[in-house]
């Protein structure tokens, strides 16, 4: 059945790529609406042809609405997210408000959407860019082997840290090549020519973003014993994030076996070749579509039965927007 959508936080980075992907997708929508804070009231958003007028996301925004589709950030959600639901709206949030919630299912759709059926308060959640693409790329070796631990460092786009964040590393890229000193004003230091950490801190000397990362995988994949070593990195791309991932099983995995398990997954492009410098997914590749590109498979020298691969995507789409939006075309409504 068609059904209203909204997209809150439409405005954003997020939520621009989702009306891209509704729009790209042809998703069976009777009508859209998009919905930011009370800051873009009346702007106009170019949409299937056309544009659509912003609105403010109130909770009576949410009137008739089917499905919503939130990317605006976690107070809005925390807020905005059980009004829609009240409503009758299917909540899918991209924030990190409700990921952990017991009473929320955290999916990705190659790899858990069984868990959407149960959701008792009306809401799904998107997880963390960084999670989804690692676990689309885990999801066949894990099914065949089970993992017993990941360490995984990442090398994060801008875009993942919003529209603003974006902007200001084109200003700083500019800055550079004009010869001037790069100005930080979102990130804690320049991002040009450097690599940053600057995510919130969380525990035990451990960033947000890099706790986010062990709890999700251990959510999605339903297995508490995984354990997850996590370094998360910001570097001077603008959209495509990439991971460096090393894997240990339950039982040895022949790096064939990986290879020929990654080739046939669902949602994965397997950058396939022996080494070779600039043969290995790459985030300028990565953007502005919608696969998990995985590559660099190798056995590990020092573990027996390990295996290390790169793993690259798409931030805003595979890691946000078109997540929420595969999602919502496999809810039968
Ligand atoms: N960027 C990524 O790669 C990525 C990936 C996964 C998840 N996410 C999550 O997606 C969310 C949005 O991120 P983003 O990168 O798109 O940020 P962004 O570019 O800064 O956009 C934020 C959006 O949220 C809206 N907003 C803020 N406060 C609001 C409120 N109180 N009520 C209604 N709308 C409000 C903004 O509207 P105005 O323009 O009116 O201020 C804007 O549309 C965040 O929760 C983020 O953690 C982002």
């Amino acid at each position: 059945m068609a059904v209203t959508v909204a997209v809150v936080g439409a405005t954003g980075v997020v939520g621009r790529e989702m009306l891209r992907v509704l729009e790209q997708r042809k998703f069976p929508a009777a009508k859209v609406v998009a919905l930011a804070s009370a800051r873009s009231v009346g702007a106009k958003i170019p949409f299937a042809g056309g544009e659509l007028v912003v609105r403010e996301a109130t909770p009576d925004a949410f009137e008739g609405v089917g499905i919503a589709l939130m990317s605006a950030g976690a107070a809005a959600s925390r807020q905005l997210g059980p009004e829609a639901a009240k409503r009758g709206a299917i909540v899918i949030d991209n924030s990190s408000a409700w990921r952990m919630d017991p009473d929320v299912p955290l999916v990705v759709p190659e790899v858990n959407m069984d868990a959407a059926k149960q959701r008792p308060k009306g809401i799904i959640a998107n997880p963390n860019c960084s999670t989804i693409q690692m676990v689309v790329a885990l999801k066949p070796l894990h099914d065949a082997a089970r993992i017993k631990h990941i360490v995984v460092s990442t090398y994060q786009a801008a875009s993942g840290k919003g529209h603003a964040a974006q902007l200001e590393l084109e200003e700083q890229v500019r800055a550079v090549a004009k010869g001037e000193s790069p100005v930080a004003k979102i990130f804690p230091a320049p991002l040009a020519m450097n690599v940053v950490m600057d995510w919130k801190a969380g525990e035990l000397d451990y960033s947000e973003e890099e706790l986010k990362m062990v709890n999700e995988t251990r959510k999605i994949f339903g297995d508490d014993t995984i354990g997850v070593s996590p370094t998360t990195v910001r570097v001077p791309v603008d959209t495509g994030h990439a991971e460096s991932v090393h894997v240990q099983f339950h039982r040895p995995m022949d790096v064939e076996e990986a290879k020929s398990l990654l080739r046939n997954a669902p949602g994965v492009r397997f950058v396939d070749g022996p080494y070779a410098p600039g043969n290995h997914p790459q985030p300028i590749q990565a953007a502005g579509t919608d696969d998990v590109f995985v590559g660099r498979v190798r056995k590990d020298l020092a573990i027996p039965g390990a295996i290390n691969l790169f793993v690259v995507a798409d931030n805003l789409r595979k890691g946000a927007a078109l997540n929420a939006v595969q999602i919502a075309e496999r809810l039968s409504l």
